[in-house]
């Protein structure tokens, strides 16, 4: 960011600008991440004052300290507002003029514009801001959040529709899970340690799991959710990009331009997957009767067939993984919240030992970071039994000032590669009326046959060590 920036919120009465827009925006003042002099424009349809603006940004923040409540009042001296239409050059020219008196006196007028918005506005939103609000100096960017089309041809759609009015320089495509501090060690863990770099290969690896888990159903988001479902939602983006991450070639810098060239490379030798490689699952009531399932929230079809849960296999055709099965899982309303990826390494060779569990890498993505290794020791004593016992390096124990990642994004021909992957899959489970999704209660771990699933790849559970990572009996604020 330069300084002088002006940052333009579009949506920004909405759901987005409210969870985590504003509450990034503030997480970057508060960490001087923000540059000298930015200023922050809302925009939304909603009719509103400045003073009903600034309250609403303070609602969407939490101060738990008078420190922290002092510096959100410095933040709002930075935030105006202008309400306008998503369709309307007079809305629009509202708003340049806004920013025109903001910028009064600069020399350069940089401009980035944030679109919290839904999916069907972006186009005319975009054509609206090159033809109103597109700064005479200075940089423009246009950032946006998924979903970037429901498949690989509207995905090239809207790519198509940005493209006479934005370069793929001005436009970046969010993903907030490259943001999050244990993704981004992925590459350090990676390439910076060579115990890991040597066996990390189908030679030595036997699975790969990603999960995610939530224990929320959709919950008022019923309706954005059933026309987009699970494995669009968050499979095909958060999920394969740390996929990517986990499964890359060792980039030539850290640079952005290194790192997706890498990302893009190795999509590209994922053959699209396959159905039979995929469980797809639906909630119903909790078994107590306390919560609902999907079909029962009143913004969903009574007749949906939209999957909240998903488990499916990927592959990867090169000399590194050709073999080993990338196993992702993800569902709404399950038993927990988690998200982590669990490298299984193969079997030791047999003789000495007899069933001794195997080598896990587990990376906690959250909540409560931590990066671990189930590894087998001698159990103290006379006897040569083993145990298994891990390396622990739990963040909020090892490091005690955690700063707030910044985000990453996603190029077009990597999010071409990644829709090509996926659209055969998402296209055969829209067109076959007859699959059902497989129920699930509520709070449950998913479908009764996700177990059987996940063995039938390889996955080994070893429950008869009666292994537990210690640090999930402790709470994340008493580390
Ligand atoms: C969003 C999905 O992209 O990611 C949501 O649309 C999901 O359905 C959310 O809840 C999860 O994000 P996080 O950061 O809470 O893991």
């Amino acid at each position: 960011l330069k300084e002088d920036t002006v940052v333009v919120v579009l949506g920004a009465s909405g759901d987005l600008a409210k969870k985590k827009t504003f509450p990034a925006l503030f997480g970057l003042y508060r960490n001087a991440y923000l540059p000298k002099d930015v200023k922050i424009i809302g925009y939304a349809r909603t009719k509103m004052d400045h003073e009903e603006f600034l309250k609403r940004v303070k609602s969407y923040i939490k101060t738990p300290t008078k420190d922290i409540e002092q510096s959100l009042e410095q933040f709002c001296k930075m935030c105006t507002y202008v309400s306008g239409q998503y369709d309307k050059d007079e809305s629009f020219n509202e708003l340049e003029k806004h920013m025109q008196e903001i910028e009064k006196g600069q020399k350069e007028t940089n401009r980035i514009f944030y679109m919290a918005l839904p999916p069907s506005v972006f186009i005319p939103v975009s054509e609206h801001l090159k033809r109103c609000c597109y700064p005479k100096s200075g940089i423009a960017r246009i950032i946006i959040e998924k979903p970037f089309g429901k498949d690989l041809g509207s995905s090239r759609e809207l790519d198509r529709a940005l493209r006479p009015n934005w370069t793929e320089d001005e436009i970046f495509r969010i993903d907030h899970y490259l943001g999050k501090e244990m993704v981004k060690n992925i590459l350090i863990l990676r390439f910076g340690n060579e115990f890991f770099g040597a066996t990390w290969n189908r030679n030595h690896i036997d699975n790969v799991q990603i999960t995610f888990k939530e224990p929320f159903g959709t919950e008022g988001r019923g309706g954005y959710f059933d026309e987009f479902g699970i494995i669009r939602d968050v499979m095909q983006n958060h999920l394969l990009q740390v996929l990517t991450l986990l499964a890359m070639e060792r980039p030539i810098s850290f640079s952005a331009e290194d790192i997706r060239d890498e990302k893009v490379r190795v999509l590209r030798g994922m053959p699209s997957i396959e159905p039979k490689n995929v469980i797809i699952g639906q909630y119903e009531k909790s078994l107590d009767g306390t919560k609902p399932g999907y079909k029962e929230d009143d913004t969903v079809p009574k007749e949906s067939r939209c999957p909240t849960f998903a488990s499916m296999v990927l592959y990867i055709k090169n000399e590194r993984w050709d073999g080993v099965p990338f196993i992702l899982k993800a569902g709404k309303a399950l038993n927990e919240q988690k998200t982590e990826v669990r490298i299984q390494y193969k079997d030791v060779t047999s003789g000495i030992f007899k069933d001794i569990p195997r080598n896990e890498l587990v990376m906690r993505v959250q909540p409560n970071e931590s990066v671990y290794i189930k590894m087998n020791s001698k159990l103290p004593g006379l006897s040569m039994q083993t145990v298994v016992t891990e390396l622990d390096l739990t963040y909020r124990r090892r490091f005690s000032d955690l700063k707030i990642p910044e985000a990453n994004f996603v190029r077009d021909d990597e999010l071409d590669a990644s829709w090509r992957m996926f659209t055969p899959l998402l296209h055969y489970l829209d067109d076959n009326k007859e699959i059902i999704p497989m129920g699930y209660p509520y709070g449950s771990r998913g479908p009764a046959v996700l177990d059987d699933f996940t063995a039938s790849y390889g996955y080994k559970f070893s429950d008869a060590s009666g292994y537990q990572w210690p640090q999930t009996q402790i709470e994340p604020n008493k580390l």
